[in-house]
């Protein structure tokens, strides 16, 4: 599909394909538990977010150098203008980098030059990106605070924070402080909430961490009021359709609530969250309910112009991809 769309729920360690992995393990010198690039995919069976979470994290162990982190960016962003994303707002997970003795300045010098490589190869698609980064949730309050800490120095590259990894006993509350110092920081504010955990958990995002937009947020479905206020305030929701049957959500993707989503009126947008890991970029997952959800072209057209109004993107840049 080649309607113009923004991604806006992406992590970038979620878009290393076991090509890559295997490529960075040689060139690192770092030792895989698996023989082939066909063993490590078959291991991509997942019952639930944790068990996608385990093998996420283990194969970040090969990411080690600012080269790396740019030739995964740069990797990326090719791949995505292809699918017609123009813009892209990528999620980065720096406490996982960090715990293996990556430095900061490798990991977000790494990410934009990977973006500015990718802006400069997709040239004729105008391609652009920003940067997200993202606390782990499962991981302490103060840990997400020394890390807002060690960014400082990068936040003319960094456009907002982020909340996610293992979503059950990890509510957005735990986060407020630093979410607010964030805010004094200048930096925009998303998290994930309501993918697994309750629609209790985008309430408190909204009014605690008072994000922009919503990561998932399918779970809001089961609580009518809030239903009505994401109608009313016209939150956007990141939905991600693959990743959502990938991690067991939804049984088939014939069984999303994405047209439910759209037909209560909320401001939905459609997402990857870790192509390399749920079978397909942004391109691919508009295809995937064009085919199993029957949305029509209309109906997408509305999808991918949401995405484009959801993002950080300056009016007049805005104006231009709509
Ligand atoms: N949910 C939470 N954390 C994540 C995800 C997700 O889908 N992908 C990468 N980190
Ligand atoms: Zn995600």
């Amino acid at each position: 599909m080649d309607i113009p769309k923004a991604e806006l729920h992406v992590h970038i360690e979620g878009t290393m394909e076991p090509e890559m992995v295997f490529e960075l393990a040689r060139r690192n010198d770092v030792e895989l538990p698996y023989s082939s690039v066909a063993e490590l995919r078959s291991r991509y069976e997942f019952s639930d977010l944790q068990s996608f979470l385990d093998i996420y994290y283990a194969n970040m162990a090969v990411l080690r150098t600012r080269r790396d982190f740019r030739e995964l960016t740069a990797a990326y962003l090719r791949e995505s203008a292809r699918q017609g994303v123009r813009h892209a707002e990528i999620f980065f997970d720096p406490q996982a980098h960090l715990a293996r003795g990556v430095e900061m300045p490798a990991i977000v010098d790494g990410l934009s030059e990977g973006i500015t490589e990718g802006i400069t190869e997709g040239a004729g698609s105008g391609v652009t990106a920003e940067l997200i980064l993202c606390f782990l949730r499962d991981q302490s309050a103060e840990s997400a605070m020394d890390t807002l800490r060690l960014a400082e120095p990068f936040l003319d590259r960094i456009i907002g924070v982020g909340l996610d990894s293992a979503e059950v006993g990890h509510p957005p509350s735990k986060f407020t402080e630093v979410f607010d110092r964030a805010r004094e920081l200048g930096l925009r504010a998303v998290a994930h909430a309501g993918e697994e955990g309750p629609a209790e958990y985008v309430r408190e995002a909204l009014d605690l961490l008072r994000v922009e937009r919503v990561d998932h947020g399918i779970r809001a479905l089961d609580d009518p009021e809030l239903v009505d206020r994401l109608r009313r305030e016209q939150v956007p929701l990141t939905v991600c359709p693959l990743s959502n049957v990938r991690l067991g959500s939804f049984s088939h993707l014939s069984q999303h609530t994405l047209p439910r989503l759209m037909a209560e009126g909320l401001m939905v947008t459609i997402n990857s969250d870790d192509p390399a890991y749920f079978g397909g970029y942004a391109g691919e997952n508009f295809s995937a309910v064009r085919e199993h959800l029957g949305l029509t072209r209309e109906q997408l057209r509305q999808v991918a112009a949401n995405s484009v109004q959801a993002s950080f993107l300056d009016r007049e840049r805005k104006s231009a991809l709509l």
